[in-house]
């Protein structure tokens, strides 16, 4: 759902997405090749789309799992307290695993995840992240794979959202501040 006037630009539009993602999943697919099997593991609920996308254009063998956190705070600021509530369904343990994600920030989520998955002893852990505000950052985090660097702005499309509402537009754009702020 869009409410009208709400985006003040798009920063990334659809065909710009699709080609990083492309170029990604080829990279990871490189990467992979001697691999038996990989599991991508996305973190609801934002990396929803792309993971979707990256997964279709892999040409290497996967698994699809998730995870849910929930982390303290207002809306729009992560305190730093991230607790896991749901698991991935199949073990990871020995496995090859990729943490898929919409968008880092501060840092904290991806850092707790590395260290939560890196305690189970998979085969290899890697993040591919499509968004970093590196401007917002808090805890130094590797990112292994990556789509966009982005200025600080509020961005929802392609998975991200606002109040859990424009999630699903094919673009990422820019919120307009007194829509947020209001
Ligand atoms: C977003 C995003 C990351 C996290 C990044 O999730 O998907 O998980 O915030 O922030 P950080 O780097 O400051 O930790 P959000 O809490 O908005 O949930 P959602 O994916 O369900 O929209």
């Amino acid at each position: 759902m869009i409410i009208p006037g709400s985006i003040e630009r798009v920063l990334l539009d659809e065909e710009t997405i699709q080609q990083r993602v492309k170029a990604i999943a080829a990279q990871i697919s490189a990467d992979y090749r001697d691999v038996k099997d990989i599991i991508l593991v996305g973190v609801l609920k934002g990396s929803f789309i792309f993971l979707a996308d990256l997964a279709r254009n892999l040409t290497v063998p996967h698994h699809i799992d998730f995870v849910a956190l929930s982390s303290y705070g207002a809306q729009g600021a992560t305190s730093g307290a991230v607790r896991l509530i749901m698991d991935t369904r199949a073990p990871v343990t020995g496995q090859h695993v990729i943490i898929v994600e919409d968008i880092l920030d501060t840092g904290q989520t991806l850092d707790y995840l590395l260290r939560n998955f890196k305690a189970r002893q998979p085969a290899s852990l890697r993040s591919c992240v499509l968004l970093s505000k590196p401007d917002r950052r808090q805890v130094d985090v590797t990112i292994d794979y990556l789509g966009f660097e982005i200025p600080d702005v509020w961005v929802v499309g392609y998975g991200l959202d606002y109040a859990d509402r424009f999630r699903t537009l094919p673009y990422i754009g820019a919120l307009k501040k007194e829509f947020y702020e209001q």
